[in-house]
């Protein structure tokens, strides 16, 4: 099987290492792929999406699968497919699922789907009534992006009114915050759940935990994430049963009333308040560094998961997953997430000792190749990843790795998959 991966980042890398393993894949693309996926396959510099399908065709391209969701939400699949080419991502309209929080926050409550209670307004005054009809704290969140600044939990009626106002004047974040979300403040632990659908079946993959903040104890400004591990000992049969029926169910159903089948990967932004999981957010494309942790752990060959995925075949897979722990630690560059640093050389020491050479690897993602070197180019570097039997083993094993790695200003956190150890 040929198969291409369309993005640059690590999660890019990790599906296309898994593939690199997976005997049935006989040769490999990376669009346009990073500095470090050429030790997997080879890059392709094509940026329209109507020449790259025509390299698909002409190069029998058997699959391609689409990582992250600026291609999704300007419709690379539907080119592809128009081109009666196997493409596994959701369709532009099917996107929209994350390309708009107020069609995501609608589509929620449209289909009972539990999710936090919202108004969504550019009207101060019905802002303020709705904010009195909470108990704090009261979540305030700008329509549009922010780059993560957002989101503001605001501690009381007040600060909410005064969240709100500056928003809406237009002050905190220009014409992004001239509409706001205004949310019930949920209580309770934060998991990323990942269904990979066909459009009518879904298998659900072992519940991850992200680490968002920058710094130790979650602390300092949010970023794409920092390291992640799975499966989180925080999730049980009951809590995977539940996400089934209440959640991933009815979005299958509730996008075919649409018109809008979802193939692709549903990443549920859950809240697990009291046994309950709720719905925080929806995105159309598997989690960075998510996905880096999530696929050393798949047993079943790569290829045959994300084919029969994306032909409407999920129903007769029996997808297995190892049965061990993986834990990912991101490294960064000195200055993410304000800006991108200087490009700094990585050297990575020959690594002697058996455990962690077996056990533990690195997948790329901001680095570029230069005369047979790599450099750190900017926001999250690469991640080490361990595998284990157990949590503690496998982030001993990421953080042996991570010593291992040097570059100028390189950037870690020290307490990944903390709350699975506590
Ligand atoms: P969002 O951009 O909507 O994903 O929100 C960013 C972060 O804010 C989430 O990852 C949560 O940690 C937090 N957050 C968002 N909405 C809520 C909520 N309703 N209750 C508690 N925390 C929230
Ligand atoms: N790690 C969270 C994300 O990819 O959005």
């Amino acid at each position: 099987m040929r198969v291409m991966v369309i993005g640059s980042g690590g999660r890019e890398f990790a599906i296309g290492r898994v593939l690199k393993q997976d005997p049935a894949v006989t040769k490999l693309y990376f669009a346009p792929g990073n500095g470090a996926t050429t030790m997997l396959g080879e890059n392709v510099s094509i940026k329209d999406y109507g020449e790259l399908a025509q390299f698909a065709l002409d190069n029998a391209i058997d699959l391609t699968i689409v990582g992250p969701e600026g291609p999704l939400s300007e419709g690379v699949v539907d080119v592809f497919k128009a081109k009666n080419l196997v493409i596994f991502g959701p369709s532009k309209a099917a996107a929209q699922l994350e390309g708009s929080k107020v069609y995501m926050k609608n589509f929620l409550a449209k289909n009972g789907i539990p999710t936090a209670r919202y108004l969504e307004t550019d009207h101060i005054g019905d802002a303020f009534k709705f904010i009195e009809s909470l108990t704090p704290p009261v979540v305030v969140k700008a329509d549009g992006l922010c780059a993560g600044k957002g989101v503001i939990i605001a501690m009381s009626h007040e600060e909410a009114k005064v969240a709100v106002s500056e928003m809406l004047s237009g002050k905190a974040f220009g014409d992004a915050g001239k509409r706001v979300v205004i949310e019930e403040f949920l209580d309770g632990y934060e998991l990323s759940m990942f269904a990979l659908c066909d459009g009518k079946d879904f298998i659900l993959l072992p519940a991850a935990q992200d680490h968002k903040r920058l710094l130790d104890n979650d602390e300092g400004p949010n970023t794409g994430g920092m390291g992640a591990y799975a499966p989180t000992p925080l999730v049980d049969d009951v809590i995977y049963e539940k996400v089934k029926d209440r959640i991933v169910r009815p979005t299958l159903k509730g996008m075919q009333e649409e018109g809008a089948p979802f193939e692709g990967v549903l990443f549920i932004g859950l809240m697990i308040v009291n046994g309950e999981p709720i719905t925080l957010e929806f995105n159309v494309r598997f989690g960075d560094p998510e996905c880096e942790i999530l696929m050393p752990l798949l047993k079943t060959p790569a290829s045959e998961l994300f084919y029969k995925a994306a032909t409407k075949q999920l129903d007769t897979l029996n997808v297995e997953f190892h049965d061990k722990f993986a834990v990912g630690v991101v490294m960064a560059s000195r200055d993410y997430p304000y800006s991108n640093s200087e490009p700094a050389e990585i050297v990575v020491d020959e690594i002697h000792h058996s455990e962690i050479a077996e056990n533990a690897h690195i997948a790329y993602a901001g680095v570029s190749a230069e005369d047979g070197k790599l450099y750190a180019t900017g926001g999250r570097v690469l991640v080490c990843v361990g595998v284990g039997e157990s949590i503690k083993e496998a982030r001993d094993r990421a953080y042996m790795l991570c010593g291992q790695v040097h570059y100028a200003g390189k950037k870690l956190r020290t307490d990944i998959a903390y709350q699975a150890l506590r």
